[in-house]
C-alpha cells in the first residue's frame, strides 16, 4: 500500500477479531514508529506492549472509574464510563502504549509523531488501530503507573490499540480546513 492510500484509508477501528498478533508484526510497528522525527533527535520514547486481556480490562475499569470521579462535567465521557458493558479498548488483541522517557519539552509532540507512524504502518499491514485517549488520565496516576511499571519520570502519551478489524470502519468526513494565504 502506498503512503497516500494509507493516509486516506486509515480509520479509527473500534471492532476487532480476537486473533492475536505475531511478535514480528508488533516489532515492525514499533520500528515504523521510531522512524518519526523527534526534537533534537532525542528519540525519548519507549513502548509498552500489552496483550493480557485481563490486564486490559482492569485498565479499562480503572480508567472509567477515574473518568467518573474526575470528568463529571463532560457528559459524553460520563455516559461511556458509566456503561459496565463498555471496554475502552474494544477488546483489541493488543495495546501499544507509547511513553515519553521524560516529562519535559516536546514529550507529547515526539510521541504523537511516533503514534501516527505506527497507525499508518498498521494500516499498511492490514491492521486497524485507534488512539485511546480515555486511558491516558488513569495511566498517569500512581496506580496506573504501578499497573504497567511506568517510571515516575516517564509520561504515558499515546495508548494505541491494534488488531485485525472485524468490520469495516466508516469514514469520518473532514471539515474544510481554515487556510490563510499570506503574501
Ligand atoms: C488524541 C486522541 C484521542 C482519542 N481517544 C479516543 C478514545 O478514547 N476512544 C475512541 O474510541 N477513539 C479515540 N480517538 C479516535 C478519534 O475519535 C478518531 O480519530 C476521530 O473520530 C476521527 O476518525 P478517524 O480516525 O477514523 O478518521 C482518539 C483520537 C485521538 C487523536
Amino acid at each position: 500500500m502506498d503512503l497516500r492510500e494509507a493516509i486516506y484509508t486509515r480509520r479509527a477501528v473500534r471492532a476487532y477479531a480476537p486473533q492475536p498478533l505475531d511478535r514480528k508484526l508488533l516489532d515492525d510497528l514499533v520500528d515504523a514508529a521510531i522512524q518519526a522525527p523527534s526534537a533534537v533527535n532525542e528519540q525519548a520514547w519507549a513502548f509498552c506492549i500489552l496483550q493480557d486481556q485481563a490486564l486490559l480490562t482492569r485498565i479499562s475499569d480503572a480508567s472509567k472509574a477515574h473518568l467518573l470521579a474526575h470528568a463529571a462535567s463532560e457528559r459524553h465521557l460520563h455516559e461511556m464510563a458509566d456503561n459496565p458493558d463498555f471496554q475502552i479498548f474494544y477488546h483489541a488483541p493488543a495495546l501499544i502504549l507509547i511513553l515519553s522517557t521524560h516529562r519535559g519539552a516536546w514529550a507529547v509532540e515526539n510521541c504523537a509523531l511516533a503514534a501516527q507512524n505506527l497507525m499508518l504502518a498498521a494500516r499498511g499491514a492490514g491492521l486497524g488501530s485507534c488512539w485511546i485517549g480515555l486511558a491516558q488520565r488513569w495511566l498517569d496516576t500512581p496506580e496506573g503507573r504501578a499497573a504497567v511499571g511506568i517510571p515516575d519520570s516517564w509520561l504515558p502519551v499515546a495508548p494505541i490499540i491494534v488488531g485485525y478489524p472485524s468490520a469495516p470502519a466508516p469514514a469520518v468526513a473532514r471539515k474544510p480546513p481554515e487556510v490563510s494565504w499570506i503574501g
